[in-house]
C-alpha cells in the first residue's frame, strides 16, 4: 500500500502512522521529522530549512520535491510506503502524480482547531528515534526516556502556542486544498480524531478497510 496522510498539525499522523507501519509492515516517510533530522546533523537542507520551520511556515516546494522524491527511490519504498507531512501544497501533490508513483489511498486525520494548541503543548519526541509521546494520553514508561531507545525525550522548538497558530493557518490555507485535489482523483478516505489514541486508531482502521 502507497498512502499518504493528510491533517493538521498534531492530528496524529505520527502517531496513527507509527501504528500503520507495524500492521502493514511497511516504512512512514515523516517529511518533518526527516527535517528535523537534517537541522540536528547541521546539513545544508537543515540550515535552509530552520527558519521556515521555527516560523511554522512552509519550506520551499523545491527542496521538498527534491528530498522526498529522493527517498522514494530508495529500495524499501517499493514495498509500499506511509508519506506523513508530504504532500503539503498543491504543487507538491501535482509533483507527486507527475513523478509516476502511485498512491493507493489518500487518509485525511480530522481534528478541530480547540483542541490542537492544548494537545501539542504536552507533546515529547525522542531525541534520537522521532518516536511520539503525550504527557497524558501516551507516556513513556520511564519519565522523560523513549521506551524504544532510551533516547531522552524533548519537546519540539515549534510547540509552542504562537508557532502552532501559524502552523494551523499555513495548513487550512495551503495544505487543505490537496484534500480536494485527491477526492476528484477517487482517493481521499476520512477519519475523525478522538480524544484517545486507539479510538482513532479504529476510525483509522476502518477508514482503510483494515481489520481492527
Ligand atoms: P511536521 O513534523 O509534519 O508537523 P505537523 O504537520 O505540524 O504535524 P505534527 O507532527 O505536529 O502532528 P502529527 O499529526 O504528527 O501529530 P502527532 O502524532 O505527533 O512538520 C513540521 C514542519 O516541517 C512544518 O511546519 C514545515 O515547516 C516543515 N515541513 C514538513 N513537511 C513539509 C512539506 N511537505 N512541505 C513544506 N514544509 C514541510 O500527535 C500530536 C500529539 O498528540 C502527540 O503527543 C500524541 O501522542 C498525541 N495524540 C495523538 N493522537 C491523539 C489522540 N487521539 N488523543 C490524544 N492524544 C493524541
Ligand atoms: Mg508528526
Amino acid at each position: 500500500m502507497n498512502l499518504i496522510l493528510v491533517g493538521p498539525p498534531g492530528a496524529g499522523k505520527g502517531t496513527q502512522g507509527e501504528i500503520l507501519s507495524k500492521k502493514l509492515g511497511i516504512d512512514t516517510i515523516s517529511t518533518g521529522a526527516m527535517l528535523r533530522a537534517a537541522i540536528k546533523n547541521g546539513t545544508e537542507v537543515g540550515k535552509m530549512a530552520k527558519s521556515y520551520i521555527d516560523e511554522g511556515k512552509l519550506v520551499p516546494d523545491e527542496v521538498m520535491i527534491r528530498l522526498v522524491k529522493e527517498r522514494l527511490s530508495e529500495p524499501d519504498c517499493a514495498n509500499g510506503f506511509i508519506l506523513d507531512g508530504f504532500p503539503r501544497t498543491t504543487a507538491q501533490a501535482e509533483a507527486l502524480t507527475e513523478s509516476g508513483v502511485k498512491i493507493d489511498k489518500v487518509l485525511s486525520i480530522e481534528l478541530a482547531d480547540e483542541i490542537i494548541v492544548e494537545r501539542l503543548s504536552s507533546r515529547r519526541e525522542c531525541s534520537k528515534c522521532a518516536a511520539p509521546y503525550h504527557l497524558i494520553f501516551n507516556k513513556p514508561k520511564v519519565d522523560g526516556v523513549c521506551d524504544k531507545c532510551g533516547g531522552e525525550l524533548i519537546q519540539r522548538a515549534d510547540d509552542n502556542p504562537e508557532t502552532i497558530k501559524n502552523r494551523l493557518n499555513v495548513y487550512h490555507e495551503q495544505t487543505e486544498p490537496i484534500k480536494e485535489y485527491y477526492d476528484k482523483l477517487g482517493l481521499l478516505v476520512k477519519a475523525y480524531g478522538q480524544e484517545e489514541i486507539a479510538d482513532t486508531t479504529k476510525e483509522v482502521f476502518k477508514a482503510l478497510g483494515l481489520e481492527v
